[in-house]
């Protein structure tokens, strides 16, 4: 009993619940339906942790971009004519607005059609019409806000929203290892060529599909495609760091036909499943507490014929649309608040038990650190430079958190 405590409280050595033999409480509703903690998470995660988004095959070309969004941060993604990958916030620097508009594209340029400022495939101000006339004006301290990249071995993209020189979490510190998992080295990720993707609404927190995707415990009940797909007795997690790995084992058919089971969620938001005709990236995206969309990659292995394509491709899509029913009508029921939590099977319910652990352990890091500051911390965030030309910005800035602009009541009650 008390060690079950002191794994609920995050202070055990091993993840909460997930050796114990007795059931572990889950979080609690309130961290799946109040907008503060919505607010926190896009601090404490969603500005501070690496996120997997695409391939690098999405790029092709130079000049190529794509626009993403992830808990409101919207950003591009661009490929310079040396080859080189960027990443920045769809922010102008002059007056905020969006620098792309559409989704994705091909580009020489970034220009803002707001008053006509320019930006190159790195994000480097090229253009601001009629400021050669001013004195001060600093181009190299006016491009768009960078945001790390990282392209692991196989190729996939990455981002870290913290805004500091160097994120506080390393790649590595997360996912060292990860893109060199055995089950990989079957695969030729150069096989793969992008197909399509598509995306859902859903009426739930973005945690509720972490949860639900990350055990299989539901899945005799409520997928007809599984038996057919993987051996559902044999199903397994793993965890380390901040990845869950799936895997099935396979009967000749299975294996024969390329199905199977064997995706990585990697914390926070998104799934990646490799299977030899087949690959899905899946990004759970918060767009409010009780609210996220689901946006899937859909890649293909170039050597699959459409059949073997498409039967593995039917099935997750059929998959996925049953489990967003499942997290539609249980986040009904958090938000009436009759519910608190419910005790989770420590081995059928090993990854939602991660997951939740990990969520919890950065919250509550994220939330200490702000508690000592006496001030919310974004690290996503814009410095103003230490020049004078900001002692004004900086004075207004002072002024409006002491009327709780950016502050709010709970920070406040500290
Ligand atoms: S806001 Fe972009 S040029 Fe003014
Ligand atoms: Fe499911």
């Amino acid at each position: 009993m008390a060690s079950t405590i002191m794994n609920y409280l995050g202070f055990g050595n091993r993840p909460a619940g997930v050796e114990s033999a007795s059931p572990v409480r889950a979080l609690p509703s309130s961290w799946y339906t109040s907008q503060e903690m919505y607010e926190l998470e896009r601090r404490a995660i969603f500005s501070r942790k690496w996120m997997l988004i695409t391939h690098q095959i999405r790029l092709a070309q130079p000049g190529d971009w794509l626009k993403f969004d992830v808990a409101g941060y919207e950003f591009i993604l661009s490929r310079d004519r040396k080859g080189d990958i960027h990443a920045f916030h769809n922010v102008c620097r002059h007056r905020a607005f969006p620098v792309v508009e559409g989704q994705q594209g091909t580009s020489k340029i970034f220009a803002c059609k707001y008053h006509g400022w320019s930006y190159g495939l790195d994000g480097k101000l090229a253009k601001a019409p009629k400021y050669d006339e001013l004195e001060d004006f600093d181009k190299s301290r006016n491009g768009l806000f960078k945001i790390h990249v990282h392209v692991d071995t196989n190729g996939f993209i990455w981002v870290n929203l913290d805004g500091r020189e160097k994120p506080e979490v390393a790649w590595q510190d997360d996912f060292a290892g990860i893109d060199m998992q055995e089950r990989f080295k079957q695969y030729n990720f150069d096989d793969y060529v992008f197909d399509h993707t598509y995306h859902m609404e859903g009426a739930y927190n973005w945690k509720i599909l972490a949860d639900n995707f990350n055990e299989c415990y539901h899945c005799p009940t409520t997928h007809p495609d599984v038996p057919t797909l993987a051996d559902i007795q044999t199903h397994e997690v793993d965890t380390a760091r901040a990845w869950i790995t799936h895997k099935s084992s396979l009967t000749e058919e299975q294996e024969k036909n390329g199905l199977g089971i064997s995706s990585t969620y990697y914390f926070p938001n998104v799934s990646l499943s490799v299977l030899p005709h087949f690959m899905m990236l899946q990004r759970f995206l918060p767009t409010g507490p009780t609210r996220s969309s689901m946006q899937y990659q859909i890649f293909r292995n170039k050597n699959s014929s459409e059949d073997d394509f498409q039967l593995i491709n039917q099935m997750y899509r059929r998959i996925v649309g049953e489990d967003k029913v499942l997290c539609e009508l249980a986040q009904k029921n958090l938000n009436a608040r009759i519910f608190v939590n419910g005790e989770l099977h420590p081995r059928l319910e090993k990854g939602p038990l991660y997951f939740q652990k990990l969520a919890r352990e950065v919250v509550r890091a994220h939330y200490e650190r702000e508690r000592a500051a006496k001030k919310e911390i974004w690290p996503a965030r814009q410095e103003l430079p230490d020049s004078d030309s900001a002692v004004t910005s900086r004075e207004d800035e002072e002024l409006c958190s002491g009327l709780a602009c950016q502050t709010s009541q709970a920070v406040l009650a500290w």
